[in-house]
């Protein structure tokens, strides 16, 4: 185009999964927009945000999409990992059930996604740590090792890292 901002070289898409009320929305929402919304509802069905970043002089699109967390609001898992690149799997680091979960997030996504994809480990809510924390970083730094994956904590709600873990994960994948 004529103000030359337009060409994209690449589009890669992510997905976002966990359980339900972790902030995948509002981590999406943080990276798009810089946004985040005191009014979130819970998602249903499958939405999506992109974002125009640039890595090593490419002009690549990230196309993240935020599905359901709640089983009975998910969309069909395979068209929702179809051609993703990366994944954010996300938990809470306030709610110990959500990193429970993590083993089968991770079969979901071996099951279902492309077995190239990069999976990016996110502990989000990283503002309440301290008293509210019930995830010690260490279980969550060995579980990512034990499983191959890339591991941030995040604030959604602060900003803090948010931007760092998705430029990592779009680093690594491209
Ligand atoms: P589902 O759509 O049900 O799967 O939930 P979700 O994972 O998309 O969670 P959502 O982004 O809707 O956030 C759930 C709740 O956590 C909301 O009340 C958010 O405001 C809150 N929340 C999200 N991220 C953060 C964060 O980083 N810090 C704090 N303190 N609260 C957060």
């Amino acid at each position: 185009g004529e103000n030359g901002h337009d060409r994209i070289d690449y589009v890669f898409k992510v997905v976002v999964i966990g359980d339900s009320a972790v902030g995948k929305t509002q981590l999406l929402s943080r990276f798009a927009k810089n946004e985040f919304r005191f009014d979130s509802k819970s998602t249903i069905g499958v939405e999506f945000q992109t974002r125009t970043v640039s890595i090593a002089g490419r002009v690549i699109k990230a196309q993240i999409w935020d599905t359901a967390g709640q089983e009975r609001y998910r969309a069909v898992t395979s068209a929702y990992y179809r051609g993703a690149l990366g994944a954010m799997l996300v938990y809470d680091i306030t709610k110990r059930q959500s990193f429970d979960h993590l083993a089968k997030w991770v079969e979901e996504l071996r099951a279902h996604a492309n077995h190239s994809i990069v999976i990016m480990l996110i502990g989000n809510k990283a503002d309440l740590a301290g008293d509210m924390r019930a995830v010690p970083m260490e279980n969550a730094v060995d579980f990512a090792q034990d499983q191959g994956l890339f591991f941030s904590e995040t604030s959604a709600l602060s900003g803090d890292n948010v931007d760092a873990a998705f430029l990592r994960l779009l680093e690594e994948i491209y």
